[in-house]
């Protein structure tokens, strides 16, 4: 069936579930990481890219957060650049835990591999992926040209989060020991695990997010800057990658609700990719048990509920003006 939308049809959805959920209490910010609990947890933000460069907006699309784990899919994107599918596939896996995002026991569980990109373990071996090996200075500098091409502009290290990140990340320095022990880590381990904190602490605008779900759904072609930043053939795979554990042990039920491939970050961020459609972020920092934020995926599944769009409908989905 072909489905026809209008701008102001997306625009109509955003600002509604704006308004609808702007004064939703639920939730709580991270505390396990200090810097994120006193973020002002009424900060809410929706941000829509259309695959021409347009923008839909409403509330704090500009106000930087810390992407934390949806940083997780950019640089998987890096590793597929670097890489290809298939040794993604090999050194690192695709497939979901069930677990939360920073479990030790999937890893012995799986200690094969570290699962997919897309939990700490898989991330951390992600990082370690990064070229040229070795050298911390120009793996960081690719993860951030990486990401910057992704979103359009540069992300800003917020250095509050990743200083209080840093004193509090003992679990992640186990699992990255842990993948040393299983040979899953392919640089240092301290340095590895330095460079997934660091990415976990950028500061990223909704704004910027949406714009990064876009050139996803836009296999690769970024519809702002018109950059091609990866090769189209591995954006289904990319997209399977966030459909499958996007949002962790609750990814089944926000697939089934939302219809929409999506990765959350306990910054209280989303980020949505509608293949051939659009991108679709948002920010709200409290967030769920499971490490979602509330309000967001509220937001989030109002619009694509509202809109009649899942990426499972078959639908050929036309905008116009
Ligand atoms: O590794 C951590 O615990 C954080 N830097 C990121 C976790 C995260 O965002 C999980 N996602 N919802």
């Amino acid at each position: 069936m072909e489905r026809n939308l209008t701008f102001v049809s997306i625009q109509e959805a955003v600002q509604e579930a704006y308004n609808l959920y702007k004064e939703n209490t639920d939730g709580k910010n991270a505390d396990y990481i200090p810097y994120l609990a006193q973020i002002d947890s009424r900060l809410f933000g929706i941000s829509v890219c259309l695959l021409d460069g347009r923008s839909i907006e409403a509330g704090d699309t500009q106000y930087a957060f810390g992407i934390e784990s949806v940083s997780k899919v950019h640089t998987a994107i890096l590793a597929l650049r670097q890489y290809g599918a298939e040794k993604l596939l090999s050194m690192i896996g695709a497939d979901a835990t069930g677990l939360p995002f920073n479990s030790i026991i999937a890893i012995l569980l799986e200690n094969d591999h570290p699962s997919t990109p897309l939990v700490n373990a898989g991330a951390i071996a992600a990082c370690s992926m990064v070229k040229p090996i070795g050298d911390a200075r120009a793996k960081w500098e690719a993860i951030v040209d990486n990401l910057t091409q992704l979103s359009g502009s540069a992300p800003v290290l917020i250095d509050e989060l990743y200083r209080s990140e840093s004193a509090t990340n003992f679990n992640n320095r186990s699992i990255a020991w842990l993948l040393k022990n299983y040979g899953r880590i392919y640089d240092d381990p301290d340095m590895s695990l330095d460079l997934y904190t660091r990415q976990c602490s950028l500061g990223i605008t909704a704004h910027q997010l949406a714009i990064c779900g876009a050139t996803i759904a836009n296999k690769g072609l970024n519809p702002v800057t018109q950059q091609n930043v990866f090769d189209g053939a591995f954006a289904p795979q990319i997209t399977s990658l966030i459909a499958t554990v996007g949002f962790y042990e609750h990814t089944g039920d926000w697939l089934y609700t939302s219809g929409l491939p999506a990765k959350s970050g306990v910054g209280g961020g989303i980020m949505g990719v509608l293949p051939g459609v659009m991108g679709i972020a948002a920010f709200a920092p409290p967030i769920d048990e499971a490490g979602n934020s509330v309000k967001a995926q509220l937001a989030v599944k109002h619009i694509m509920n509202r809109l009649g769009l899942s990426v499972f409908s078959g639908d050929r989905v036309t905008i116009t003006d």
